[in-house]
C-alpha cells in the first residue's frame, strides 16, 4: 500500500521542477492529485508526462482573488483534501535599484499574500488530518545577490508554519515548510543554457555537500511531509539544501 493511499493533494505549480517532480511521488504512493500551472499547454504536457489520471488546474498564482476560484473548482470535483503544497512562486532576482513598486507587488501577490488567502478559502475542504508543505527557500535565511525581496517573500512564507500551526491545530491540519538550496529544475532556464550552466556552478561552489540538490530528493521529502509518518512534525522547516541554510561556506 502506497504512503498517500486515499488521500487528495493539491500541488501549485506542478508543470516543471519541484511541483511535477512531487506530483509524480505522490501518485506513486496512492494519492489522487491536482496540480496548477498558468497554461493549459503546459498541464497537458505535466500529465501526459506522469501517465496518470491527475486533475489540470489553470490558475495563476499571484492572483489573490483567483484563490478562492480554485478552492471552489476543487471543492466541485473532489469530497475532500488531505495535502496542500504550495510550491508555485515567483523567483524575481534583481539589483536593489532595478525593483519597481509593480514588481515588488506581484512577488509579495505570488509568494505571500496569495497562498495565506488559497489556505483560507481551502479551509472547509481539508479532512481532519491534513499536511500543509510551504515551499521556501535557503534564500529565506542567507543573503544571496539579487535575492533581497525573493528571501524576504520566502522568509514570509516559512513563517506562516508556525503561525497557522497554532491557528490550524484544532481543524487537524499540520503546517510544515520545506526549503530547497540550490537545485536543478527549470527555473534559471531563462537565462539560456551557458549562463545557467555558470550559475550553477557558483552555486555548486556554495553548498556544503559540493552539489546541486535534484527535484526528485525535493519530492521525496514532500511525500514525508504529507504522509503520516510526520504527524507529529508541525511547525516547522525541513531543510533540503545541501547543508547551505545552516553552515558556514
Ligand atoms: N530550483 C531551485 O534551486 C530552488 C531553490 C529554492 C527554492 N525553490 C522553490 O521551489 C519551488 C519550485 O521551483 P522550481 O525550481 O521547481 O521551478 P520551475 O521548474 O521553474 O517550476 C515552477 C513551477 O511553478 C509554476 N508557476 C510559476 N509561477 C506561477 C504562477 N504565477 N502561477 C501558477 N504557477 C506558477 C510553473 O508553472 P507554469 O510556468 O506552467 O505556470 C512551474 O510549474 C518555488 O517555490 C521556488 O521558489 C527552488
Amino acid at each position: 500500500m502506497g504512503r498517500l493511499e486515499g488521500k487528495h493533494a493539491l500541488i501549485t505549480g506542478g508543470t516543471s521542477g519541484i511541483g511535477l517532480e512531487t506530483a509524480r511521488e505522490f501518485l506513486a504512493e496512492g494519492a489522487s492529485v491536482a496540480i496548477t500551472g498558468r497554461s493549459r499547454e503546459r498541464l497537458a504536457a505535466a500529465a501526459r508526462e506522469l501517465e496518470a489520471p491527475l486533475l489540470t488546474l489553470v490558475s495563476d498564482a499571484g492572483d489573490v482573488p483567483g484563490q478562492a476560484s480554485l478552492a471552489a473548482r476543487l471543492q466541485a470535483e473532489w469530497p475532500k483534501l488531505d495535502i496542500l503544497m504550495s510550491n508555485a512562486a515567483d523567483v524575481t532576482h534583481l539589483p536593489v535599484e532595478a525593483w519597481t513598486e509593480e514588481a515588488f507587488d506581484r512577488i509579495l501577490a505570488t509568494n505571500l499574500k496569495a497562498p495565506f488567502f488559497l489556505v483560507k478559502s481551502l479551509l472547509p475542504l481539508f479532512s481532519k488530518q491534513s499536511s500543509i508543505i510551504l515551499v521556501g527557500s535557503v534564500s529565506a535565511y542567507v543573503g544571496h545577490e539579487n535575492a533581497t525581496v525573493y528571501g524576504a517573500s520566502k522568509a514570509g512564507l516559512l513563517s506562516y508554519a508556525r503561525g497557522l500551526t497554532y491557528e490550524l491545530k484544532d481543524h487537524g491540519i499540520r503546517v510544515n515548510g520545506l526549503s530547497p538550496g540550490p537545485t536543478v529544475t527549470n527555473a534559471l532556464s531563462p537565462l539560456g543554457p551557458e549562463r545557467q550552466a555558470a550559475v550553477y556552478e557558483e552555486l555548486r561552489r556554495t553548498v556544503p555537500l559540493h552539489r546541486l540538490g535534484s527535484a526528485t530528493e525535493l519530492a521525496k521529502a514532500a511525500v514525508y511531509l504529507a504522509s503520516d509518518e510526520s504527524a507529529y512534525t508541525a511547525g516547522t522547516v525541513l531543510r533540503v539544501d545541501g547543508g547551505i541554510g545552516e553552515l558556514a561556506y
